[in-house]
């Protein structure tokens, strides 16, 4: 299985157009050293031919010209895309629905929550049937493995968890299973797995076998402490508002992952304010002495 990490920011992307926090104006200025990231989104394949895209960042257009196996090679119009899944309905998740409306009808893989908040809070599922329309094919949550069609060599199981719906969403405020996944991915041939799941905000007990089975785990690294945007000066929410499980601190994310010293370990949808995107900061130095990687636009994992 081949893992494309086409967008490795989270929403707002790295720099973020109106921030001026440390991170977004160093790395504008050329004083910091860390990479520019775009907006989540991972590509994978088994025959490198046939992709499944996960998530539809609004840097699509742009992440599809950085990686060849996903553009036109074969026909007048054509793509290695074929289906998207999603795993929330977030904007920057979601967003990138819009950019691929030129194409044929999407076959769509989502939820019965996130199929509601794209055709209710935030209609892009409605829009697009006035341009190329998509096939929707419904998640079962925690269950049957589900393939892709014309994506051979891969099977995927949606796993329920426990973040948030965007503001936008008619749940927001009412939590319900299957607003966000996961997702096991699963080479069927070798039978490698990677559990990826960008916006985490609880380790919860079914979710510790699969941390357990995974060859590599892909998870959230939106931000190093729960206050992280009120201390930078430049929001209010708090991380667990948000859905998201910080890294430091006792039971954080690092905590988790030092039980899996075998496993590969990535994190990915990073937020601009997360003091790990700056490669010389002591931040940096403590995840790099844990054996985590930070996930980065461009970056390949084959398993
Ligand atoms: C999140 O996952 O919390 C988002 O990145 C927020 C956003 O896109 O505005
Ligand atoms: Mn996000
Ligand atoms: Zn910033």
């Amino acid at each position: 299985m081949h893992i494309r990490v086409l967008g490795s920011a989270a929403g707002g992307g790295f720099p973020q157009w109106n921030c001026n926090c440390d991170n977004c104006r160093g790395l504008r200025q050329g004083t910091l050293k860390a990479q520019a990231r775009t907006q989540s989104s991972i590509t994978v394949s088994a025959d490198g031919i046939n992709w499944a895209l996960i998530n539809t960042s609004p840097d699509i257009r742009q992440q599809i010209q950085s990686f060849t196996p996903l553009q036109p090679g074969r026909a007048k119009r054509d793509t290695g895309i074929r289906g998207v899944v999603l795993i929330d309905s977030q904007i920057d998740h979601t967003t990138g629905l819009l950019i691929l409306r030129e194409g044929e009808r999407l076959p769509l893989y989502c939820t019965e929550m996130v199929y509601q908040d794209l055709t209710s809070g935030f209609p892009v599922l409605s829009m697009l049937e006035h341009y190329c329309g998509v096939d929707w094919h419904g998640l079962a949550l925690d269950g049957e493995p589900f393939e892709l069609s014309g994506v051979p060599g891969l099977r995927f199981r949606a796993i329920t968890l426990s973040s948030k719906a965007p503001p936008y969403s008619p749940h927001r405020n009412d939590p319900h299973p299957g607003d966000n996944i996961g997702l096991w991915i699963e080479d069927s041939g070798r039978g490698q797995g990677v559990f990826y799941a960008p916006g985490l905000g609880a380790i919860e007990p079914h979710l510790l076998p699969l941390f357990e089975s995974a060859d590599c785990l892909l998870v959230d690294g939106t931000f190093w402490t729960e206050d992280e945007m009120i201390r930078r000066g430049v929001g209010s929410k708090g991380a667990s508002a948000m859905g998201h499980l910080p890294q430091s601190g006792p039971g954080g994310m690092i905590e988790v992952l030092a039980r899996y010293p075998d496993t590969r370990r990535v994190l990915i949808h990073i937020n601009n304010t997360n003091p790990i995107l700056d490669e010389a900061s002591e931040e940096r130095a403590v995840l790099s002495a844990s054996g985590i990687e930070v996930a980065f636009d461009g970056m390949d994992i084959h398993l």
